[in-house]
């Protein structure tokens, strides 16, 4: 079993590559972005606390997607490994997620960094907006929000498993299938 990380600012192409990733390697691809988004489209007393939070490019409590993860895992007992998307965001979520995988006997292979250039994150999330109906693109100030956010509260998780030797940089510019090449040689050599 190999657990991956896939990490980057918003609009870096984390649920993009996750897509590629956990087919070709059949991990279960568990995105807290998406779980949130579940909660609040199906009208959920999570969904409404979180919605606001979420439409403001801010992040919700660690309790609330520690747990979110927790119970997925334990949902998902004869999995070959998981890609943990948008997780953990912070140092909390970091050692919280460690010790849930501590657990199974099963640690984090690698964090992948996706490295991609600030105007071109912005460009891809308003570039999305245009179809995709989230609240948190449509707003070049919440996008800036969002990467404000992720420098300030997110990076320094990537330091955390740089210290631990689990880390990996991949450049995140560029085609998606030129991306997936380059993760897919590093995923290789942890599988
Ligand atoms: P989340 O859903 O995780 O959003 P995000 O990190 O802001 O990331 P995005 O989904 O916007 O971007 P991505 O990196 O996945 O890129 P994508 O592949 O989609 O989180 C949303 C919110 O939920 C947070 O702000 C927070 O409020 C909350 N939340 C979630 N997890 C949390 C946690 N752990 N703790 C606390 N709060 C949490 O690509 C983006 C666009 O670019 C797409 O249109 C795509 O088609 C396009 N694209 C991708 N790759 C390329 C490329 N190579 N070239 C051109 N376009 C590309």
């Amino acid at each position: 079993m190999a657990n991956f990380l896939i990490f980057g600012p918003p609009g870096s192409g984390k649920g993009t590559q996750s897509e590629l990733l956990s087919e070709k390697y059949n991990l279960v691809h568990l995105s807290t972005g998406d779980m949130l988004r579940e909660e609040i489209a199906s009208v959920t007393s999570l969904g409404q606390r979180v919605e606001s939070i979420m439409s403001k490019g801010e992040l919700v409590p660690d309790e609330v997607v520690i747990e979110m993860i927790g119970s997925r895992i334990e949902a998902n007992t004869g999995a070959s490994g998981f890609l943990f998307d948008g997780f953990p965001r912070t140092v909390e979520q970091a050692i919280a997620l460690d010790e849930m995988l501590a657990q199974k006997s099963t640690p984090v292979a690698t964090m992948l960094v996706l490295e991609v250039e600030h105007d071109e994150l912005v460009k891809r999330l308003l570039k999305r907006a245009e179809v995709s109906g989230r609240t948190d693109d449509m707003d070049t100030d919440i996008i800036k929000n969002r990467i404000a956010v992720y420098s300030e509260k997110t990076a320094p998780v990537a330091s955390y498993y740089n210290n631990k030797g689990t880390f990996d940089s991949v450049p995140g510019m560029g085609d998606i299938s030129d991306i997936f090449a380059r993760l897919c040689k590093v995923v290789d050599k942890y599988i």
